[in-house]
């Protein structure tokens, strides 16, 4: 039997809401800074390529000159630069996480943080409020009752998580009296665990949106450079697999390495975090791009360093 091309969807909607969305996400990790002109070009490219769910987290910017806080002030000072650039986008944010607590979900907390990301972001609504990462401390319940009131109270429009495994997605859904719309674990093609521990299945039973942070590998993928001398052979090979199914599609390997991820039944988006407007522009051609079953499964043994059975 020939083997059938897979191939990307045109569009999403957020979980089980009326909130649809493009193919791409654009992430704001790396958003540093307080020049809001080429903060703005990066975001006019990324919505101009239909990349309309635009990523943010409270915490982007720790580390950077004004730390904590400073990636959603810089997009707030775009959106009010250019106010009718939120109508464009889906804002998602998260919070969360609390240097250096680590984790902090309690509804007190959740209700400041988010109250807090408004201001900085200049918004009175947040589309997406996503969980950072687990806190293991603050009952599901709270954490539920949390969004809840986020929500009632006209904050956010919809909630999801991120990092958190399937068990704790179903605990926190188990606690909510609406739908979480998203999950947002680490996947590329160096990072295959949301395929074998449930999250992506997960995402499908559930209706929520999977979005898939660091699909470039945070830059691994295209500079070659693994972050450890044991990972360099599979990174090397990963990287042999994916410039097949690039040099097929007459395209780079950014956009093969996107695709890989937005092929999955799952309908993942990648969130992706290039600083260059021209790369943000190239990796639209994902969306474009066809792939094989065999050329799927190739990059997926390739990143394990064995067959599967
Ligand atoms: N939920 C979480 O816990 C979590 C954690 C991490 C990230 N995220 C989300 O995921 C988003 C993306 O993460 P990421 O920035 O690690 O994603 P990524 O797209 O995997 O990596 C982006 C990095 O790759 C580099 N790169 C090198 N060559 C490139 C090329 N040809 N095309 C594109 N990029 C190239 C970029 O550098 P240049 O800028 O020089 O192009 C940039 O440093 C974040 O912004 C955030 O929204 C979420």
């Amino acid at each position: 039997m020939a083997d059938d091309l897979l191939h990307a969807r045109p569009k999403f909607n957020v979980g089980q809401s009326s909130l649809s969305v493009g193919p791409i996400a654009y992430g704001c990790w790396r958003f540093a800074g307080t020049e809001v002109k080429p903060a703005q070009a990066k975001i006019e490219a990324a919505l101009a390529c239909g990349m309309t769910l635009i990523d943010t987290a409270d915490i982007y910017g720790k580390g950077t000159p004004g730390g904590f806080g400073s990636a959603e002030e810089l997009l707030g000072d775009v959106l009010k630069a250019q106010p009718g650039l939120r109508y464009d986008m889906v804002l998602a944010s998260k919070g969360g996480i609390w240097p250096d607590t680590p984790y902090n979900s309690s509804k007190p907390y959740l209700m400041a943080a988010c109250e807090k990301s408004l201001k900085r972001l200049k918004t009175e609504t947040i589309d997406l409020y996503q969980i950072h990462r687990p806190d293991l401390l603050t009952p599901m319940e709270e954490v539920a009752e949390a969004l809840s009131a986020l929500r009632s109270q006209g904050k956010i429009r919809e909630a999801g998580v991120s990092n958190f495994t399937p068990s704790q997605f179903r605990a926190l859904q188990a606690h909510m009296d609406f739908p979480l719309a998203s999950q947002q674990p680490e996947f590329s093609a160096l990072e295959l665990s949301p395929i074998f521990d449930g999250t992506l299945d997960q995402c499908q039973e559930f209706g929520a949106l999977a979005l898939a942070w660091s699909p470039l590998g945070g830059g691994r993928l295209m500079t070659g450079q693994a972050n450890t001398a044991e990972d360099q052979e599979r990174l090397d090979n990963t990287i042999k697999a994916l410039d097949v199914i690039a040099e097929k599609n007459n395209t780079d390997r950014a956009a093969a390495a996107l695709a890989f991820t937005m092929v999955h039944p799952a309908g993942v988006i990648p969130i992706i975090g290039t600083q260059t407007p021209a790369r943000i522009k190239e990796a639209a051609n994902a969306a474009k791009v066809k792939m094989s079953r065999s050329d799927w499964y190739d990059v997926i043994q390739a990143s394990m360093g064995a067959k599967l059975p």
